[in-house]
């Protein structure tokens, strides 16, 4: 049964993470609502579908309004960096985040989780990277070099800038979903940038630019379920890395990352084993969130159910 009442509005739930979301939250037993412009291509029993451009922000405050949701999950998004114009990538990100932020709060929901990204961090600069660390963590100083990134930190300023505004009677909170596999990409569908995760794997350096980072969108939806269960006990405008607890590579990042990246030698050192280039420790030590998939675990269970 869920731990919390009350109607969960989903923004982008016909998405890739979207439609695990939506599909999750209602496995759960909640009342769901998702609000996006595209149709689901897979609508889930008992979850009701509103079409509403979310750059329209009376559009948005009305259809909220009359949803009177109790938590917000805003999901929605242009998610690929350099898929439109930078200018239309920041005005949509960035107009989203506030429409969907300031909408909430005007129809009363008490929770509100944005939607960020871990590429904010500023990796795959052509300028050059080296961060103070590896692996990341949320006290590590973004530095988005493109408008997707850009947009995603405005996302989580807006975030903070509603906890700031209404204090500690309304829960703000943003989180930042590693590369995500949904549910039929272990089986082979493509991922996000249209290759499988077989191929992500054998090929070192399509993931390296994102650092090997991934998530399953399942354990994205176990994330946000706690969190919305447990932000009325932790501080106020919170960001969480979401990631898996291993990297998405056969050999260890202190050995690959050096190969592809010799300027991060140094930072890299630590990262043996399957250690990740992205802390969870936060997610973990806040929430007590664990991500239960890995690579490892997933495909193997793919492979056997195509046997
Ligand atoms: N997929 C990833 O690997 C990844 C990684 C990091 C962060 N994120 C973030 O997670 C969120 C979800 O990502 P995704 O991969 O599911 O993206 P997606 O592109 O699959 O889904 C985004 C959804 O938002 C909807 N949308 C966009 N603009 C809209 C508007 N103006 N009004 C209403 N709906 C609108 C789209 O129709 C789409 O269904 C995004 O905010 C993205 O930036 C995703």
């Amino acid at each position: 049964m869920p731990t919390s009442t009350g109607r969960i509005l989903v923004t982008g739930g016909s998405g890739r993470l979207g439609r695990s979301v939506v599909a999750g939250f209602a496995a759960a037993g909640h009342d769901v609502l998702s609000v996006d412009r595209a149709a689901p291509a897979d609508p889930v029993d008992g979850v009701e579908y509103l079409d509403v451009d979310l750059l329209d922000a009376d559009a948005t405050v009305a259809a909220f309004t009359a949803a009177a949701p109790s938590a917000v999950v805003s999901l929605a998004a242009i998610a690929v960096p350099f898929s439109a114009p930078e200018a239309v990538i920041l005005q949509t990100n960035a107009g989203i985040a506030h429409n969907v932020t300031a909408a909430a709060v005007a129809a009363g929901a008490s929770k509100v989780v944005v939607a960020s990204s871990p590429s904010i961090m500023g990796y795959g600069s052509p300028a050059g990277w080296v961060p103070p660390r590896l692996p990341l963590d949320e006290d590590v100083v973004p530095r988005p070099w493109h408008a997707y990134g850009l947009s995603k930190h405005v996302a989580e300023q807006v975030a903070a800038m509603f906890a700031a505004a209404h204090g500690d009677a309304i829960r703000f909170a943003s989180f930042r979903p590693c590369y995500v596999i949904a549910p039929e990409e272990w089986r082979g569908a493509p991922t996000q940038q249209g290759h499988t995760v077989a191929q992500r794997l054998d090929d070192p350096s399509l993931a390296a630019p994102a650092l090997f980072n991934y998530v399953d969108a399942r354990d994205v939806t176990d994330f946000l379920l706690l969190l919305l269960e447990k932000m009325h006990l932790i501080e106020n405008g919170e960001t969480f890395f979401v990631g898996a607890a291993d990297a998405l590579a056969r050999r260890p990042l202190n050995e690959v990352v050096p190969e592809l990246f010799p300027e991060l030698a140094e930072v890299a050192a630590g990262l043996g084993g399957t250690s990740p280039a992205f802390s969870i420790d936060k997610a973990r030590r806040v929430i007590g969130w664990e991500p239960k998939r890995s690579w490892r675990t997933e495909l193997a269970i793919a492979s056997v159910r195509d046997s």
